[in-house]
């Protein structure tokens, strides 16, 4: 299908043409960049560009490819960092320089790697869409592969050595040969059996989530918070102690320095979980500030597509996306190069409902081959002037499972992270506690009460401070200050530079135990009349009420 460029704005291109697909990924121009088909009219297409545009002209020509924008998925997608269409950065510089060159088509993977196959499937066994008939290692994970046809088949030969990308992986009786990769269109969710709730906890080694506002596997969290809250720093923290076994992140309209020096960091750190390295179970994708923003709004299809695919082997993935509100001004881009009509604040009338059938794609499921896989995802928000009421938060609000609100007063505090414990909350909570007070201690549930009432006393009483100062309260009240206190800076804070940007839930447990032990001791101690100084002296050593 080919057609000439008649009209161009920015990266929005009108073509006269007929029979293309809605999403259907085109070829644009004699550089040939790449694009897809957004609208489509009687006799013309509009056709939303993902490189520059700079140079194009009208007349030019416009092909088709036939085929939706898709990922191309196998082995060595851990191997490789992309950008938003799935181009390996790496091998693209080595074909192109450091300057990408427009138009540079290339494959996510690398045909040229030889794996070592090993079968799960005999001669003559039947194949239906989704059974594994082997794997590969690929970072010292079982890397599964599926056939993938609606149609079934029979094994009539299977291979059982070494191949590359190009080579069968085995054939059917039918003549039909089966390949270590395939291909899925980016913008629907790959298939699954079933989808469950989160019930099992996914740490994050971050106390204050895991123990105050507890996430689960499959489960989705936003994290919203104004310029400079932390945002970066807590994404990148969680992508390197999450418990999970694969972390897509996807750097999404943010800074390029960032991300170089996270993966300068992770190819040096190892995983906390396992004895493999950071970067083994890290895939990234890059669409920083400096790259085409309309590219942007397609790189958290593609990542998440790829997070699926490693679901669907029944792994347990966290995605990762800093920030979701510059993919969310990239639609809005496209949408107003669209002329199409504005909804709240400029952002296009669909932008909630693409929210949320991205955030769906989320969940625990039971996979086509029956193995129980997972998706979570985190994902950070960046409200203008750290106002919530903005549509992207409240967008993100109403299909998230967990709500971490990021505040800017704690960060001028330097309280990292700075989550707030008095707005923030999480729906899995409930189950999500259950278990770790089933495997954990049966006091989990009970201490986190107690935590949270600590912290709420103390904002009561703040404001009495405010009236009648600190030495106006009741001893009583003045260890509830003490104790929310130490819950604060001992507890929640967690710098990211040190040892303690990480937390298992046993040392999380035992943290908290004992600053609420210190306040059970004192509190009895002041109920027999004991001035708190003399207590404060003789429990920790501390002479005076400092610090209150
Ligand atoms: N857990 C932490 N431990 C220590 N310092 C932190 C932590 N989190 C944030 N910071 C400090 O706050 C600064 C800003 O953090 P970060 O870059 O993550 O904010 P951000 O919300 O991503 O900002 P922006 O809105 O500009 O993207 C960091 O450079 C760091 O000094
Ligand atoms: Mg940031």
């Amino acid at each position: 299908m080919k057609g000439r460029i008649t009209g161009l704005s920015g990266p929005t291109v009108t073509v006269s043409i007929k029979g293309l697909k809605l999403y259907e990924r085109v070829s644009v121009g004699e550089a040939g960049l790449a694009g897809e088909v957004v609208r489509l009219e009687k006799d013309k297409a509009v056709i939303q560009v993902y490189e520059d545009t700079r140079g194009l002209g009208i007349g030019e020509m416009v092909s088709g490819t036939g085929k939706a924008f898709h990922a191309r998925l196998g082995p060595g997608l851990l191997l490789a960092l992309f950008d938003g269409l799935q181009r390996p950065l790496k091998r693209l510089e080595e074909k192109t320089g450091p300057f990408v060159t427009k138009g540079s088509d290339i494959s996510g993977l690398d045909h040229t790697i030889r794996w070592r196959f090993f079968p799960s499937k005999k001669n003559g066994e039947a194949v239906t869409s989704g059974d594994i008939i082997g794997y590969v290692m690929e970072n010292n994970f079982n890397h599964y592969i599926a056939f993938h046809d609606e149609r079934e088949g029979r094994i009539s030969w299977i291979r059982h050595d070494d191949f590359c990308l190009d080579d069968p992986v085995a054939k059917l009786e039918d003549g039909r040969e089966i390949f270590g990769y395939h291909e899925w269109p980016v913008r629907i969710p790959m298939p699954y059996r079933k989808k469950f709730s989160p019930t099992e906890p996914l740490v994050t080694g971050q106390r204050c989530i895991d123990f105050l506002f507890p996430f689960g596997k499959g489960g989705t969290a936003i994290m919203p918070g104004g310029f400079g809250t932390g945002k970066t720093i807590l994404e990148q923290s969680i992508a390197k102690y999450a418990e999970a076994d694969i972390v897509v992140y996807v750097g999404c309209g943010e800074r390029g320095n960032e991300i170089a020096e996270m993966i300068e960091e992770f190819h040096l750190l190892d995983d906390a979980w396992t004895d493999r390295k950071l970067m083994d179970r890290t895939l990234l994708v890059v669409n920083t500030s400096n790259m085409p923003v309309s590219a942007r709004e397609a790189s958290i299809y593609t990542a998440v597509t790829m997070a699926e695919y490693y679901r669907n082997m029944g792994y347990h993935v966290l995605f990762l996306a800093d920030s979701i509100s510059r993919w969310a001004e990239a639609l809005r881009e496209i949408s107003s190069s669209l002329e199409e009509m504005p909804g709240e604040e400029g952002y296009p009338t669909y932008l909630s409902s693409r929210l949320s059938g991205f955030l769906e794609r989320a969940g625990v499921v039971e996979t086509m081959n029956g193995k129980i896989g997972s998706l979570s995802m985190i994902i950070s928000v960046s409200p203008a002037g750290g106002d919530f009421t903005e549509p992207v938060t409240q967008s993100c609000m109403r299909t998230s499972g967990a709500f971490l609100m990021l505040d800017t007063a704690l960060a001028h505090r330097r309280q990292f992270p700075a989550v707030n414990w008095l707005h923030s909350y999480s729906l899995y909570e409930k189950d999500i506690t259950a278990y770790y007070r089933d495997t954990i201690a049966p006091a989990w549930d009970d201490l986190k009460k107690r935590c949270k009432e600590i912290l709420q006393r103390e904002e009561t009483l703040r404001e009495v401070v405010e009236v009648v100062g600190v030495e106006g309260l009741q001893d009583e009240d003045r260890l509830v200050m003490i104790a929310a206190e130490r819950i604060r800076m001992e507890f929640l804070c967690q710098n990211a530079y040190t040892e303690d940007a990480f937390s298992l839930p046993e040392q999380t447990l035992s943290k908290i135990s004992a600053i609420l032990k210190f306040f059970d001791t004192a509190a009895a101690g002041i109920r027999e009349g004991k001035p708190l100084d003399e207590i404060r002296a003789e429990k920790t050593g501390i002479t005076t009420g400092e610090n209150v």
